[in-house]
């Protein structure tokens, strides 16, 4: 379980995110929507221990990892895998190194290990054909399943991060992405990986996620489940999510 229990960051003067709490399981499938620089990324930043908060307290698995060292934050965040927003992969490697990235440098695995974990890894995510294509090479699709793939390279995480995943995508890739993530998560809870999609695409949010929160001015003002958003009475919510009335 995750929790955060009056998180409070301000990056100078701006205050980003203001006594936000909220508890999720490690199953559940959660969107967090909120406009452009509503402290989104932030809460995920805050999940793995990337930056601390400066007041209030964030607990993981019963664990409190507000103040934990760099190298305490590490197993912590092993429960976790993260696609950053705009996926993020290695322009100078091809797919192939860039899902061995991070298998060569935190496992102890063998290069034949190692290659039989990234094919399997592109193989369920269908791009195994794309193994020696250069990033710049893969269309935007393709490299958000590689940044996937290399997410999920560490090993099997309990709950997924997702930031953003179909930004900059058409809509039938968006549609691809977010099968894929569903795909990623099946089976029933508490034993299913769940995960948090970060977005401000209210159609993919809803396509995937079976609980919604939305943040604004560093709370949570929204958190339920898709008939309670669509029937919300906050006129700024009603508006953001406007696009799900279209028939
Ligand atoms: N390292 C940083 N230093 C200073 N300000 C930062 C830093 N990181 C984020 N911010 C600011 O904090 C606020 C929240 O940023 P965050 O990236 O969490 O927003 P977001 O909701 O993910 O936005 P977007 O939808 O555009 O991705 C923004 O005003 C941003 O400019
Ligand atoms: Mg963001």
């Amino acid at each position: 379980m995750i929790e955060f229990r009056d998180v409070t960051l301000a990056y100078g003067e701006r205050v980003v995110l203001d006594r936000l709490s909220f508890k999720a399981q490690f199953h559940e499938k959660v969107a967090i929507l909120g406009g452009s620089g509503e402290g989104k990324t932030t809460i995920l930043r805050l999940v793995l221990g990337l930056v601390h908060p400066d007041d209030g307290k964030i607990i993981i698995n019963g664990q409190d990892i507000t103040d934990l060292s760099e190298t305490q934050v590490r197993d912590v965040r092993m429960n976790f895998s993260i696609v950053f927003q705009e996926g993020a992969l290695f322009d100078s490697m091809n797919v192939r190194e860039n899902v061995a990235f991070s298998l060569r440098e935190y496992t102890k695995y063998s290069e034949d290990e190692i290659e039989e974990r990234v094919r399997s890894l592109l193989k369920r995510l269908a791009i195994e054909d794309a193994i020696e294509l250069m990033t710049a090479e893969l269309s935007g699709g393709m490299q958000r399943r590689v940044a996937i793939a290399r997410s999920l390279a560490a090993g099997e995480p309990r709950m997924m991060l997702y930031d953003e995943p179909t930004t900059g995508l058409d809509p039938l890739t968006s549609e691809n992405i977010c099968k894929l993530i569903g795909d990623l998560s099946t089976g029933e809870p508490p034993g299913r990986p769940g995960f948090i999609i970060v977005t401000h695409k209210v159609t993919d949010a809803a396509r995937v996620a079976e609980r919604f929160m939305y943040i604004r001015s560093g709370r949570i003002v929204f958190d339920g489940a898709i008939d309670a958003l669509k029937n919300t009475a906050d006129a700024e919510l009603r508006s953001f999510i406007s696009e799900l009335h279209v028939a």
